[in-house]
This record gives structure tokens, sequence and C-alpha cells, in this order.
């Protein structure tokens, strides 16, 4: 059943306190990508997910580099393709592009101009949702393309951050801390 499923990925999830520094407790997913049963487990909970709420998928988008890592798996199951939102530089040929406000500085993802035509439906996916700039900045990508977001999933979602908040689309996670 679905509690085995969930009670398995969280067995697979490690927590590093202090990286990448002091006060940071790393929620570390490695031990998920390990272990086929659990890969497989987030990949059925996603998929029953999308297929409960009837949401009505074109294309699924990922985030760098997380993201990358579950997202083509359900894309697969769901027979639509995968988009990469990548960090600013690594993509060829026209691209936008959007920046976003990190802890110190900032950041810019972006995607290829070509990658979502206006009114296509998405969903967006990440490992791991902390303060929502990054899913904010997919968000905003989106919204230059005219892409329909249909929410938001991420494996772990930090709740004392509140990032969903940030967020207008739903957020689905698998687990919370
Ligand atoms: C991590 C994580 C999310 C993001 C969440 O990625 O994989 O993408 O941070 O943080 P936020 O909600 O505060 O924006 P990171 O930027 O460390 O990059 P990586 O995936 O390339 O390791
Ligand atoms: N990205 C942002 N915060 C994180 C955390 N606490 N663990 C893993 N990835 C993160």
């Amino acid at each position: 059943g679905p509690e085995g499923k969930l009670q398995l990925v969280q067995r697979h999830v490690r927590a590093f306190p202090d990286f990448p520094k002091k006060g940071i407790l790393f929620r570390d997913i490695c031990p998920i990508l390990k272990s086929p049963a659990a890969l497989t487990a987030v990949t059925d909970l996603f998929e029953e997910h999308v297929r409960s709420r009837q949401l009505q998928v074109d294309l699924i988008v990922g985030l760098d580099a997380r993201g990358f890592l579950f997202g083509p798996l359900l894309a697969q199951r769901l027979g639509v393709g995968f988009v990469l939102v990548r960090k600013k530089g690594k993509l060829p040929g026209a691209t936008v592009s959007v920046a976003y406000d990190l802890e110190y500085g900032t950041a810019e993802v972006e995607i290829q101009e070509d990658a979502v035509a206006p009114g296509q439906k998405v969903l967006i996916i990440d490992d791991l949702l902390a303060t929502g700039g990054t899913l904010l900045a997919a968000c905003e990508l989106m919204k230059k393309q005219q892409a329909d977001i249909q929410g938001c999933m991420v494996v772990i979602e930090l709740r004392d951050l509140k990032g969903a908040d940030r967020l207008k689309p739903h957020i689905f996670s698998l687990l919370q801390y």
C-alpha cells in the first residue's frame, strides 16, 4: 500500500548536520537512488498522485540537478516528455532566464526558448523544497512561456522554511520535515 511505499522512501533519506555550512541540516536523497525499490516507490507515489488527482500533463519540467533524477522516470510512466530547467550557461540555442535570490547573492535558471509551447500543461519536479526560491524561479520561467502550471512535486518539503507559502501552484510532497 501507499503507507509502505512512503516508509520505504523515508528509510532512504539521510540527514547530515552542518552541510554545506554550519546550521544547515542537509537531507541526502542519494540512498533513494542507490535502491531500485525506493526509487520505484518514489515514482509510484508521484504517478499515483497525478492519476488520483486526474492531473492533465503534457510535459514534466525538472530542476537542475536533483530534479533530473526523478523527473524523467515519472515522464516515462505518464508517456510525456521531460524538459530541463538548468542553471545559467548550460543550454545551447535561444534561452529564457529568470534570476532568483539565494541566501547570499543571486542565481539564474534558464530553459530553451522552444522547450514549452504556450498553453502546454506542465508539472514541475524537484527533490526538495526549502525556501522555495528555486521552484518560484521555475514557475516564473513557465509563466514567461505561457505554460499552464498544473502543480509542483517534491520528494521532501522542509516545512519550517514555509517555501509553499511563496508559491502559487499546489505543492505535493512525499515527506515533510
Ligand atoms: C537544492 C535542491 C533544490 C533547492 C531548494 O538545490 O535540490 O533545487 O536547493 O532550495 P530553495 O527551496 O531554498 O530554493 P541546489 O541549489 O543546492 O543545487 P543542486 O540540485 O545542483 O545540488
Ligand atoms: N537544498 C536546500 N536546503 C537543503 C537541505 N536542507 N538539504 C538538502 N538540500 C537542500
